[in-house]
């Protein structure tokens, strides 16, 4: 008897980029993204850094579908990209939570907006503030929060429609310092448990380690992809191993050294 061989398919990409193109004004205009080609697979954690104007916000924009752009090829999970794709969540440097709100009215929006019959929402609801360590603060408005727990708010609202890509543009970059260590230990709990496809903006250099599976280094503008790595510390990672972990200070070196920082 012939053994058959296996032929197992490569898993499908999350997000595919060939060769993706932003020119903002016309042709006479500013060229942001210059040949912007990656792959970024199911359930990878992925950080974008680069220099101010870049183009790293132009990048996520393009991936929910809020821009016009030029490509070989941009798909979400196979679907080519026009129009915000239905798998996305986004979440933006400071929280966009409608006052009139509570907190959970907040965070159930966007199963509402999406129409869907869920009638678990209530308990959906409350397993996202527990997630979120907000358990307590459901009947709050926006303005009695902190700026992490808003944040916070931000984060669960985008994970509350189960999307299977979060996408985030420097979710903690308005945040001190210690918060936003605490929210990254918070990020990587909730990522630990939903392994969603993510892709992240961030201007730190330790919170890209720390959290991703690859960091891509963008260029100045026109932004290009100018180096790929791979960040290679075991997982589950924790604040107290992972950054004292050999490897942590090596790839703060090569990430700073690309940033031009040393
Ligand atoms: N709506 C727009 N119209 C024209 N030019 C734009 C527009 N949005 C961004 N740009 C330009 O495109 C370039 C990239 O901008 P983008 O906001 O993507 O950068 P970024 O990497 O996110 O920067 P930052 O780190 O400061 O947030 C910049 O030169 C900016 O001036
Ligand atoms: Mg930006």
């Amino acid at each position: 008897m012939v053994a058959v061989p296996v032929i197992q398919a490569a898993p499908q990409p999350a997000i595919t980029l060939s060769n993706v193109q932003k020119q903002y004004g016309g042709e006479r205009g500013v060229l942001a993204l210059d040949r912007i080609s990656t792959q970024i697979r199911d359930r990878e954690f992925v950080s974008l850094i680069g220099p101010s104007g870049c183009g790293k916000s132009t990048l996520l924009r393009i991936i929910s579908g809020l821009t016009s752009f030029e490509a070989d090829e941009a798909s979400v999970f196979g679907q080519a990209i026009a129009g915000p794709p239905a798998e996305l969540g986004i979440v933006f440097q400071t929280a966009n939570l409608l006052p009139w709100r509570t907190v959970a009215a907040n965070l159930s929006l966007a199963v509402e907006l999406r129409g869907h019959k869920t009638p678990d929402l209530p308990e959906r609801t409350n397993a996202m503030l527990a997630k979120l360590g907000l358990e307590g603060f459901g009947a709050r408005y926006p303005h009695e929060l902190s700026g992490g727990m808003k944040q916070r708010v931000a984060i669960g609202q985008a994970l509350m429609a189960n999307p299977r890509v979060l996408l985030m543009d420097e979710p903690f970059g308005a945040l001190d310092a210690l918060t936003r260590d605490h929210l990254n230990v918070e990020l990587l709990r909730i990522w630990q448990a939903e392994r969603k496809t993510v892709v992240m903006v961030t201007h730190s250099i330790s919170e890209a380690i720390f959290l991703s599976d690859r960091a891509l280094v963008m260029s100045a503008r026109p932004g290009r992809i100018i180096e790929d790595i791979r960040i290679d510390l075991p997982r589950p990672r924790d604040p107290r191993t992972t950054r004292q972990h050999p490897e942590f200070g090596r790839y703060v070196v090569q990430l700073s050294e690309l940033m031009g920082i040393v």
